[in-house]
């Protein structure tokens, strides 16, 4: 089964949106199997976005993944790398759909609410770097 990483940034947490967010990947229909809240390093921030190390908002970036908590999880389900790139919407939330996470909650590209793992490649890189393999629960919905 497919596992995307998925983490609400400092101004989701700061503007309590964090019951929100969640509560749309829920009713989606995906399985939560790993989440913690922490404030992160800059050595994390900095590996998380190493592939944009070279752009000129990257000192930004970091600065402001690390000013403030972020609620890191994995979501569990089939296609939800890309499915959950949906529902989030458009990396600049000016033009992210009305109905999607960014269309709906954001304004800012570089206030933009939350991450999610663009391909498996960078969700198993990205889960990795977040949890270790015993803070992932594996479980199977009865319901
Ligand atoms: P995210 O999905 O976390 O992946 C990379 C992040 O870089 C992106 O969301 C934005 O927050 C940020 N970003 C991308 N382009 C810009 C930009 N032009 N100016 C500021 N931040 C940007």
């Amino acid at each position: 089964m497919e596992r995307t990483f998925i983490a609400i940034k400092p101004d989701g947490v700061q503007r309590g949106l964090a019951g929100e967010i969640i509560r749309r990947f829920e009713t989606k229909g995906f399985t939560l199997v790993g989440l913690k809240f922490l404030q992160p390093s800059r050595e994390l921030a900095e590996q998380h976005y190493a592939v944009h190390k070279e752009r000129p908002f990257f000192a930004g970036l970091v600065d402001f993944i690390t000013s403030g908590p972020v609620v890191a999880m994995v979501w569990e389900g089939d296609g939800v790398i890309a499915s959950a790139r949906k529902l989030i919407g458009a990396t600049n939330p000016l033009n992210a759909e009305p109905g999607t996470i960014r269309g709906d909650l954001g304004a800012n590209i570089g206030r933009n609410i939350i991450h999610g793992s663009d391909a498996p490649e960078t969700a198993e890189y990205e889960i990795g770097l977040w949890f270790k393999p015993e803070e992932l629960v594996n479980w199977t919905p009865t319901i």
